[in-house]
């Protein structure tokens, strides 16, 4: 097909980074086929919302968005819309007249079946595949980045979860647990680094618990994986999302402690500070050995930052739980976290078996007391910083300023200095010298 003859794919993505590492896939897949990506929605020919059901606020979002795609279809009825990701296989619940609005919905393991979807579609039928695989992990796809800085770039190295936390939508959107193939990951490493990328992040819902059989009798384990990508080059940066803290090991520590170029940046989830929560909430570790882990990190990563994410108010939080949360992150002195409110999900254990009886009001309130305590830590956090001297990678010039460059360092804290004579992708040492509870600002030192 002639480049001026292709269709233009609009793509449009909610949720976690594995969504984003997702949309990738989906536009190199469809960039095989003769698609071509476009940043205009109203330059496209072909619209995918990339979607999340996380939350019901993440579903709402979607809902609002596609009604106003329904003006754009009217303007253009050959204008082909579609869902992709986590809401596909609940669109009968969860959209009400936006789901005749769509010509094509497709799960997250269905992303290969794309073009046999969209022909589907040209024909006049509606293009639908919801299948989850035990399978597929896109190994043989190299994504196209989409709205990639040049420096930094996500590799997904698993699907699924089969922790089953009881709020969690995951494991029914995204199916059972399985992980890439090691030898895959290497080389898309090694291929970014070729092109200039420094910093990948290696994702999955629960990286800790990464398995990949090599040969008959050897099991590449995260740690061994994360070592081989950390040993490309020390000018490669790794980062890894998500741990789970009943899963994170010293030996992952100890590599870690190896390697200065594997990030000093844990994502730990807490999700509450008391044990009766976290038992129905399913997490399969206490507040005890929690804390047992934090000081594990601080062993053997002094300096390592530690963030987290809390929800306020699951079913039965009592303010006595509420307050063990608050004291848990004020021992913690987590960096930064994400913080939510519960929001009950169809299908999940909580919805089956527990009441979302916290009411509205109260778990805005906790939630709020908890916003503001992370505030502070995160203030404090980097007051501390104030002084240091941290190794900075560029990703480019900084938002508000043209003269300023934006990086972050090892900690995953963003750094803002004074342009010097460097590029996106060089290593500077900056010296902090003031700080938001948001960002350390600085000036390079060499
Ligand atoms: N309600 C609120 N927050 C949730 N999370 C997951 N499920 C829910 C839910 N039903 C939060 C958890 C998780 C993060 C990705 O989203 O904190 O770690
Ligand atoms: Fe949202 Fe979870 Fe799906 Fe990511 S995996 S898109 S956070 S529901």
């Amino acid at each position: 097909m002639k480049a001026e003859n292709a269709k233009k794919i609009y793509i449009e993505t909610y949720g976690c980074q594995m969504n984003f590492s997702d949309s990738e896939i989906v536009a190199s897949v469809l960039a095989e086929h003769g698609y071509l990506p476009t940043k205009e929605v109203q330059a496209a020919d072909i619209i995918l919302v990339n979607t999340c059901s996380i939350r019901a606020h993440a579903e709402e979002r979607v809902k609002k968005r596609l009604r106003q795609f329904r003006s754009l279809k009217k303007k253009n009825p050959g204008l082909t819309i579609g869902l992709l990701g986590c809401m596909a296989d609940r669109i009968k619940y969860a959209l009400g007249d936006e789901e005749s609005l769509l010509d094509l919905v497709a799960g997250p393991d269905a992303y290969r079946d794309l073009p046999r979807l969209l022909g589907q579609v040209e024909s006049g039928q509606r293009g639908v595949n919801t299948l989850l695989s035990l399978e597929e992990t896109y190994a043989d796809i190299t994504p196209v980045r989409l709205g990639s800085n040049g420096v930094s770039a996500f590799i997904s190295i698993m699907r699924g979860c089969e922790n089953f936390c009881s709020y969690c939508v995951v494991p029914y959107t995204r199916g059972k647990e399985r992980s890439r193939d090691a030898g895959s990951i290497l080389k898309e490493a090694q291929q970014l680094f070729t092109q200039g990328f420094r910093e990948v992040t290696l994702l999955g819902q629960n990286v800790n618990s990464y398995r990949w059989k090599e040969g008959d009798t050897h099991e590449v384990s995260f740690d061994q994986l994360l070592g081989r990508i950390a040993a490309i080059d020390p000018k490669l940066r790794i980062r890894f999302a998500t741990s789970h803290p009943k899963d994170l090991s010293d030996e992952l520590l100890k590599t870690m402690a190896t390697y200065p170029n594997i990030c000093r940046a844990i994502h730990l989830p807490v999700q509450s500070g008391s044990n009766l929560v976290l038992r129905r909430m399913n997490r399969k570790y206490t507040r005890e050995t929690y804390m047992e882990r934090v000081e594990s990190i601080r062993k053997f990563l002094p300096g390592c930052a530690i963030s987290t994410d809390i929800i306020s108010g699951f079913c039965d939080e009592t303010e006595e739980n509420h307050l063990e949360t608050l004291s848990l992150m004020e021992w913690a002195r987590f960096d930064y976290a994400f913080m939510f409110k519960y929001s009950e999900r169809p299908m999940t254990p909580a919805a089956k078996r527990l009441v979302d009886n916290v009411p509205e009001e109260v778990k805005e309130r906790r939630l709020r007391e908890v916003i503001d305590l992370q505030q502070k830590l995160s203030l404090v956090s980097n007051r501390q910083d104030q002084g240091r001297e941290f190794e900075v990678l560029i990703e480019g010039t900084s938002k508000r300023s043209n003269n300023q460059f934006m990086g972050r360092n090892s900690q995953n804290k963003v750094v803002v200095f004074p342009s010097i004579d460097a590029l996106p992708g060089d290593y500077v040492t900056v010296k902090i010298l003031s700080s938001t509870s948001a960002t350390l600002l600085g000036e390079a030192v060499s």
